[in-house]
């Protein structure tokens, strides 16, 4: 293996501090995979699921106490308070260096200490960073190899050059003849990043983003602050490409919170005939302007690492065929047959399970089966819909970016921004009911701008700054115009009103209709809707009160919702641009002619 000076001298850095038994360089090998799952099943912290159903897949679940994200341990430690910003935790770096290395002293005591090489995006691409990834979980290790490349070959491309440190501890030393348990891991937890340094410190949990630090930690929250310094963009979103039944494609990304169908929305299956969805990512999307002075994007990731209850071959059929082999799952349900299931997967449960608690568990049970935030690992290869250039080096151009929350009302099933002002004002706007992606209340109404309230590595006005910025360096007709959604619209009776999943290829068409020019929209004081029939409802049953109902927002609640922004905009005190302040401004304008 070739490795840098620097690279060695970090990892020596890291094995004095945590003071593991062993020091293990991971290759990627698939060898190396499965003796890692063999020592994990002999310990007990896995089972290998049943060969014959899924091949070459493993069964975990976690304490707990470490089911999801940490956002309220989780810290951006940049040197001024105020570059963190206030939807940020923060902490000077110094008295965070001084904390963490307190706590990290002999935190791998009688471990092994893992160090993966990982490129987050297609080896050698000029949009694809490198991190290393020392950890002392081997579960982590078995994760990080489907969602990123892994190993030797990162080496390779890596030579001398620039790399994101990440140090993860489970926090869970064996001193003193203490016994591991499955699931290791400690009520303490810091999710900690210094963007000057480009370094990630994460301690104390086991599961997903708080501890496969390729994805959300450096993907999103360190990448967001690179890519502001380097004038590029690091977002929360899907990538999918579309082809019209004309053969004409195009490619579209999409931000929503977490755990609101963005996985569903990058593999949909489209009900209207002659349509076709391919997927290049489901999660996150890095975007550089390409020598045509467009914005290309790449997936940075490798795999999915999706919320399985819900998921189903009627909701997310390329989803459940993603994860047929080669897959992790965790918390969910464990089938007497050795597979898994989880609430929704088929409409018939099981006669009996034994549920993310090791219970026994039948309908009648009182509790779910499975963590709402349970989640499966799958590579993302085996997408039946993986889009042909999803690993290509340069990218995917990208011809719209659409924007999207839960929100049961207020907000339209689609509409399109004016301008990219606009359309930064929109993704500003972003609100969305909580959900079990992150500890915290569920169904609570939550800001979430662009997707990003838990991902943005910087000040978030200083982001939505960016934002105007990129607007600024590219010629209108070459940036990617901007749409709002929202799937989530209930009527008076509290039932959804749009049928959603496949269904929403009826939205996109408008919008591939929208990006060719075609003269089909009506404006409102919020954006501009499709004209009447302009989206194609047939055989939905929906009236055309129901349709009306999608798009209507009476006069008092735009000036309410202007109103409520306004309030909310107060937080980004000077750092606000004046640009928001003037599309808010100019929406209630447009409200009060109503
Ligand atoms: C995720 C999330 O896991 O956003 O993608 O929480
Ligand atoms: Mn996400």
């Amino acid at each position: 293996m070739k490795i840098s000076k620097k690279l060695q001298s970090w990892v020596d850095e890291c094995a004095a501090l945590c003071k593991p038994d062993n020091v293990h360089w991971c290759d990627g090998s698939e060898e190396e995979y499965n003796k890692l799952a063999d020592m994990l099943i002999k310990k007990g912290s896995i089972k290998k699921l049943n060969e014959s159903k899924r091949p070459n897949s493993y069964y975990a679940v976690s304490d707990p106490s470490d089911v999801a994200r940490v956002e309220d341990r989780t810290f951006i430690c940049s040197k001024q308070k105020e570059d963190a910003g206030p939807t940020n935790n923060w902490m000077d770096p110094a008295e965070m260096k001084k904390k963490l290395n307190e706590i990290y002293d002999g935190c791998m005591k009688g471990r092994t200490m893992y160090v993966i090489p990982y490129s987050m995006g297609p080896l050698g691409s000029k949009i694809a960073h490198i991190g290393i990834e020392v950890t002392d979980s081997a579960y982590v290790v078995m994760n990080m190899k489907i969602m990123t490349r892994i190993g030797e070959k990162v080496l390779d491309v890596l030579g001398d050059g620039e790399f994101v440190p990440c140090l993860h501890s489970v926090g869970y030393p064996l001193t003193e003849g203490k016994k591991d348990v499955a699931w290791p891991c400690n009520p303490e937890k810091y999710i900690v990043h210094f963007p000057e340094e480009r370094s990630i410190w994460s301690y104390g949990s086991g599961y997903g983003g708080n501890a496969l630090l390729g994805k959300k930690c450096f993907a999103l929250r360190i990448a967001s602050s690179m890519a502001r310094e380097e004038g590029w963009m690091a977002e929360h979103m899907l990538i999918v490409g579309i082809t019209s039944p004309e053969g004409v494609k195009k490619y579209i990304a999409a931000a929503f919170p977490s755990a609101c169908g963005k996985t569903n929305l990058a593999m949909l299956t489209p009900t209207i005939p002659g349509w076709k969805v391919e997927t290049v990512g489901d999660d996150i999307a890095w975007m550089k302007f390409g020598e045509d002075g467009r914005l290309y994007a790449i997936n940075p990731e490798y795999g999915f690492f999706g919320v399985a209850p819900g998921t189903s071959m009627d909701t997310n059929k390329n989803a459940m065929l993603s994860m047929e082999k080669n897959s992790i799952f965790t918390n969910v349900g464990l089938t007497d047959d050795g597979d898994v299931w989880w609430e929704g997967m088929t409409k018939e449960k099981p006669a009996h399970l034994i549920d993310w608690h090791g219970k026994d568990w039948t309908p009648d049970s009182a509790t779910p089966s499975s963590h709402p935030n349970s989640r499966f690992t799958a590579p993302a290869s085996q997408c039946p819909v993986i889009d042909p250039d999803w690993e290509n080096p340069k990218g995917v151009p990208i011809s719209a970016i659409l924007f999207g929350g839960r929100r049961a009302s207020i907000v339209p099933l689609v509409n399109e921004a004016f301008s990219w002002q606009h359309g930064t004002f929109l993704g500003s706007s972003v609100s969305s009911e909580m959900t079990a992606a992150a500890v915290g209340k569920l169904g609570q109404l939550r800001h979430d701008p662009f997707a990003m309230l838990p991902f943005c590595g910087y000040n978030m006005g200083d982001y939505f700054n960016h934002w105007l910025n990129i607007g600024k360096k590219a010629e209108a007709s070459k940036l990617p115009k901007i749409f709002y959604v929202n799937w989530f619209r209930k009527d008076e009776n509290g039932k959804f009103i749009w049928p959603g999943y496949g269904d929403n290829i009826r939205v996109l068409k408008w919008v591939f209709e929208r990006l060719a020019g075609k003269d089909n929209y009506e404006d409102r004081a919020y954006g501009r809707i499709p004209s009447k029939n302009a989206i194609d409802v047939s055989g939905l049953g929906l009236s055309e009160s129901d349709v009306e109902k999608l798009f209507s927002i009476s006069k008092e609640e735009g000036i309410e919702e202007v109103n409520e922004l306004r309030e909310y905009y107060k937080m980004f005190g000077d750092k606000l641009p004046n640009e928001l302040n003037d599309e808010l401004n100019k929406l209630e304008e447009r409200y009060k002619k109503m």
